[in-house]
């Protein structure tokens, strides 16, 4: 089980607030009187490159995070994941995701059964499946070949495969893989309007195989399939279930082979390692699949082992620790500067915020300090011409990570040189902004009367101070990937530990899908609602009378 300390209570915490009263940590200054800061606080793994060194932090910082980390017990609580206790208190569950991208011989055992002979039977069913598309021996009801994939699912169903297929689309297959999320029917309407269904394979991903969106979408792709002249017994050519719930993808009317089953150790976020990834291996390839498990699973193997001081993911939640409950930033930005992490953001948002967005800590009470940052993010060089203003100028301390890979997946002229000039110059402007003594001899060297300079001045002023992590990864490729999505997971894990909450339920979602259960009669039902509260009513009301 995971320690329940309240970190208030830690000699670590009251030391990190004395600390934060006592200094500055300007970045001008720690760099000033330190050469080797970049040594200091920098990692170089066989892959990529980690530099911390423009974080609001010295080194008694790091020394008092770490201490934190010791007092809080974060160690006993990494071992009580990989062991696979139930640390997933509140729903009785292991957390063992990290469990599918283990390719050792080492037994993993959940409730006395070793989970991995499972784990691989479903591996290998995804590659033989994937295999009989992909090699187009697998044919649709008329006899033609499988061109389009529509993933049917919504949350952790469809958010990792989402952002791991656009950051692999180089290693595309000849397959189109398309995501249906919203239950909004213009999704599916747009996705449906230029495919055939004697060419289209739909997989519908739904741990619980209950989600309202997913199964009211997975209703209209059947709808529309057999719309197309094709029988109930043509549904087994064409549909796919990946789920923990057989019995009810069985009514729903999909044949037991085609079901990929996972289990309740894996929670739906840290799920497209599972047979949620199908979307993935049907878009890049079983070996590619393979080798974003197995680049997870290295960065596993360097959070259990490497020394706190030198394992990322600890740093990386630390740090945010630091900024969150002592600086009190409300976000955290996430930047990568690679096209291809378009969605890792978004991704990074359901991984963060459904985790670590909690109030009640591991003994039932109301935490007094703040937990999860709101996350939020867009690939550079687009977000420096939309918010970048206001991380350098507004009034907000918002930390972030900046992403790159130093080798292009394609070359295509100086682009490359430019998007990572780009990344360099942000966080070397964010940490050291502009002074107004630089301010003033740029204005006046460029000729501006001394009118125009002392108007000008106070708005060109940089202030700088805005802290960083930089990740640059030599090359994008699909272990790579694996490697930093991981890193992520752990930083989460480590802010959940430390903060003495739960980070693997989600009870939070609850309310509203309950809320909209019992409307949803009241939308079909003749006359006005005057069941809610004066505004829901209105809103009802006014829906009723235009739809
Ligand atoms: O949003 C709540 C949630 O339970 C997520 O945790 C999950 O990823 C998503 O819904 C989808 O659930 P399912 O895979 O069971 O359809």
């Amino acid at each position: 089980m995971l320690p329940k300390i309240n970190p208030l209570q830690t000699s670590s915490w009251k030391a990190l607030n004395d600390h934060f009263a006592n200094n500055d940590f300007e970045l001008r200054t720690l760099f000033q009187y330190n050469e080797n800061r970049f040594k200091e606080f920098s990692l170089e793994t066989e892959n990529y490159l980690f530099d911390y060194s423009k974080n609001l932090a010295d080194s008694r910082t790091i020394e008092l995070l770490l201490d934190l980390a010791k007092e809080t017990e974060l160690q006993s609580a990494i071992k009580s994941m990989f062991a696979g206790d139930k640390i997933n208190e509140t729903e009785g569950r292991a957390v063992l995701h990290t469990a599918l991208r283990d390719f050792s011989d080492k037994e993993i055992l959940v409730d006395g059964e070793n989970i991995k002979p499972g784990i691989k039977k479903v591996l290998d069913h995804m590659k033989a499946f994937s295999e009989s598309i992909i090699s187009g021996s697998h044919k649709g009801f008329t006899g033609k070949e499988i061109t389009d994939v529509v993933n049917v699912g919504i949350g952790g169903s469809d958010l990792g495969p989402v952002m791991v297929c656009s950051a692999l689309k180089h290693f595309k297959t000849r397959l189109n893989v398309h995501f249906v999320s919203n239950v909004d029917g213009n999704h599916m309407a747009e996705v449906v309007k230029d495919l055939n269904p004697e060419t289209t394979l739909f997989i519908i991903a739904s741990k619980t195989f209950t989600t309202q969106e997913t199964m009211t979408n997975a209703k209209s792709a059947k709808d529309w399939f057999l719309k197309s002249g094709a029988t109930e017994a043509d549904v087994a050519k064409h549909f796919v279930a990946l789920s923990t719930n057989i019995q009810s993808v069985k009514a729903f009317g999909i044949a037991v082979e085609n079901i990929f089953e996972f289990w309740d150790w894996v929670g739906g976020r840290y799920s497209l390692w599972s047979a949620i990834g199908l979307s993935i291996v049907l878009a890049v390839g079983y070996e590619n699949f393979e080798q974003l498990l197995r680049g997870a699973h290295d960065t596993d193997v360097h959070f259990q082992t490497a020394e706190l001081e030198n394992n990322v993911p600890v740093l990386m939640g630390l740090l945010g620790i630091w900024y969150r409950n002592f600086f009190a930033a409300g976000t955290y930005a996430i930047l990568p500067y690679s096209q291809y992490l378009d969605r890792f953001a978004a991704y990074l948002q359901q991984g963060d915020m459904e985790s670590n967005g909690k109030s009640v800590d591991r003994n039932g009470e109301f935490v007094e300090y703040e937990t999860g940052p709101i996350i939020w993010g867009e690939p550079g060089t687009n977000g420096q011409h939309a918010f970048y203003q206001l991380i350098h100028q507004g009034t907000e301390l918002i930390p972030a990570d900046f992403i790159a890979y130093a080798k292009s997946v394609n070359e295509v002229g100086e682009h490359q040189d430019i998007l990572l000039a780009n990344y360099f110059a942000q966080t070397e402007a964010l940490a050291f902004g502009k002074t107004e003594d630089e301010v003033f001899n740029e204005l006046k060297s460029s000729g501006k009367s001394e009118e125009e300079t002392e108007f000008l001045l106070p708005y060109k002023v940089f202030a700088g101070n805005t802290p960083t992590n930089s990740f640059l990864f030599k090359e994008l490729t699909p272990f790579t990937l694996g490697q930093l999505i991981a890193l992520y997971e752990h930083k989460i894990f480590v802010q959940g530990a430390i903060w003495n909450v739960f980070s693997f339920d989600q009870f939070g979602v609850e309310l509203g899908k309950v809320l909209a259960g019992k409307i949803l009669p009241e939308l079909e039902a003749e006359g006005n609602v005057e069941t809610h509260d004066s505004s829901t009513n209105g809103l009802i009301n006014y829906y009723k009378g235009n739809k």
